[in-house]
């Protein structure tokens, strides 16, 4: 089980390119079964999650070889339409293979996802959605056994702008006969990329970035080449360790654009960011970080709840106290005993905690419990006092890129330990 070591201290002077969205490659690479064809992937990531897709795919018989941070996808000999136990319970997000599954082979059959550290995480809207389209859905043995003739476009009205089943909705709906309205959809600009991959691919797919998206049925999609877009979370993150260290990062290969409620907290936290067209600059201040009074998650673009623990972090230090709402996911709060034992001042309350800031972190063994609230003990660890062990790295290394040899070129002391 690796660990990362961090000696805290060390003010982050750097530059740093972004790595591609996680939450953008998943969707995209479930969208290549659809075409049966040749797809050429660009500035996909190395991580965990994208390996575990791949896996995904060729169980499906798809063809998957990479060359760096191009991955070449042949979707032509595809012949499965099964996601097992084994591949659904190492990641559950997996189930945004289903839409698509069924658009090519009219029949699925995926294990439950379950739950994960951060919530029971159901997909009952995705089901919902899937049985207006005419999906016939089963459970039984632990697998959901779904089956159509024919998918038909119709009216979905989403009770909550999830961001899985509006990719699902979109994957399913493509290739349906008729129009597909998707209302109270969500906004993430992961949804507004797997747009242009679909259109890209032939489909006919409008109003993304909206909370209305239109999908006309078309008969057939073809093999694409793609670039991933950048990764805002990822990016925020390290934006983070800059802001805790009183240091100054170049992060290159960004779009600010899609950063906007997370750059706002960091520039009332008294951060200076300056942003030209993909790329972004901040410079901390050498002193104490303002606090901010309220933080609350929400869908895009609200505040992201991927980035409140690494920004739980940041108010852990700074001159007041904060209040976070997370309203996102029931169970995103376990980084704050990890916090705790590092000396913050920290009281939860259900979906809320309340931050007191202190004068210094200090450092300790930490326990990552899921991807952010790793993040969150890292960024905690460049300015806590003494050597910081934050063991678990396996989470971190999910949605995250060699994050020790990033941070390490930028002038922090971590290492990975195995
Ligand atoms: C995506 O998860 C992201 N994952 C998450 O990132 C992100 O936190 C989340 O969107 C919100 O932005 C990927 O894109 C792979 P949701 P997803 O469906 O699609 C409830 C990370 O750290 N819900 O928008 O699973 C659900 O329980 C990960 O990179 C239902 O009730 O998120 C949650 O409370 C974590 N029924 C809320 O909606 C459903 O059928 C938001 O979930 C589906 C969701």
């Amino acid at each position: 089980m690796s660990s990362f070591v961090v000696k805290g201290g060390n003010r982050l002077e750097g530059e740093i390119d972004v790595q591609g969205a996680k939450n953008d490659v998943l969707p995209i690479l479930a969208a290549t079964i659809l075409n049966g064809g040749k797809n050429v992937i660009h500035n996909c990531p190395d991580l965990r999650d994208v390996n575990i897709t791949i896996e995904v795919l060729k169980n499906l018989g798809c063809s998957v070889t990479k060359q760096g941070r191009i991955l070449f996808v042949d979707s032509s000999d595809i012949n499965g339409y099964t996601i097992p136990d084994t591949l659904m319970r190492q990641m559950r997000s997996s189930i945004i293979f289903l839409g698509a599954i069924i658009s090519k082979f009219k029949k699925a059959v995926v294990s439950m996802p379950g739950g994960c550290e951060i919530g029971n995480r159901p997909i009952d809207l995705h089901l919902k959605a899937l049985k207006q389209l005419g999906v016939k859905i089963s459970e039984s043995h632990g697998y959901i056994n779904c089956e159509v003739d024919k998918l038909e476009g119709g009216n979905i009205h989403l009770d909550f702008p999830s961001v899985g089943a509006t990719e699902n909705i979109m994957l399913a709906a493509c290739m349906a006969e008729g129009i597909t309205t998707v209302t109270n959809a969500a906004r993430e600009p992961e949804i507004v990329d797997l747009e242009c991959f679909l259109n890209r691919m032939g489909a006919k797919i409008s109003g993304s970035g909206s909370d209305v998206i239109k999908i006309e049925g078309v008969k057939r999609l073809y093999g694409v080449e793609h670039t991933i877009i950048p990764d805002r979370i990822a990016a925020a993150t390290y934006l983070s360790c800059a802001a805790i260290t009183g240091g100054q990062l170049i992060l290159r290969h960004v779009n600010s654009g899609h950063m906007d409620a997370m750059t706002a907290v960091l520039k009332e936290m008294g951060c200076k960011i300056y942003d030209e067209r993909n790329r972004i600059i901040i410079s901390s201040p050498k002193g104490k970080l303002k606090n901010v009074k309220r933080i609350v998650t929400m869908p895009y673009p609200g505040f992201p709840t991927d980035i409140q623990s690494p920004f739980m972090s940041l108010s852990s230090i700074s001159d007041g106290t904060s209040v976070f709402v997370e309203n996102i996911f029931e169970n995103r709060f376990q980084h704050v005993e990890e916090l705790v034992r590092m000396g913050a001042d920290i009281k939860v309350d259900g979906r809320i905690a309340v931050v007191q800031g202190v004068n210094k972190l200090s450092s300790a063994r930490v326990v990552a419990k899921d991807l952010r609230g790793g993040a969150a003990l890292i960024v905690a660890a460049l300015s806590a006092e003494g050597v910081t062990t934050v063991e678990n790295a396996k989470y971190i290394d999910r949605g995250y890129e060699c994050i020790e040899r990033y941070l390490s070129m930028c002038g922090v002391n971590i290492k990975r330990e195995e």
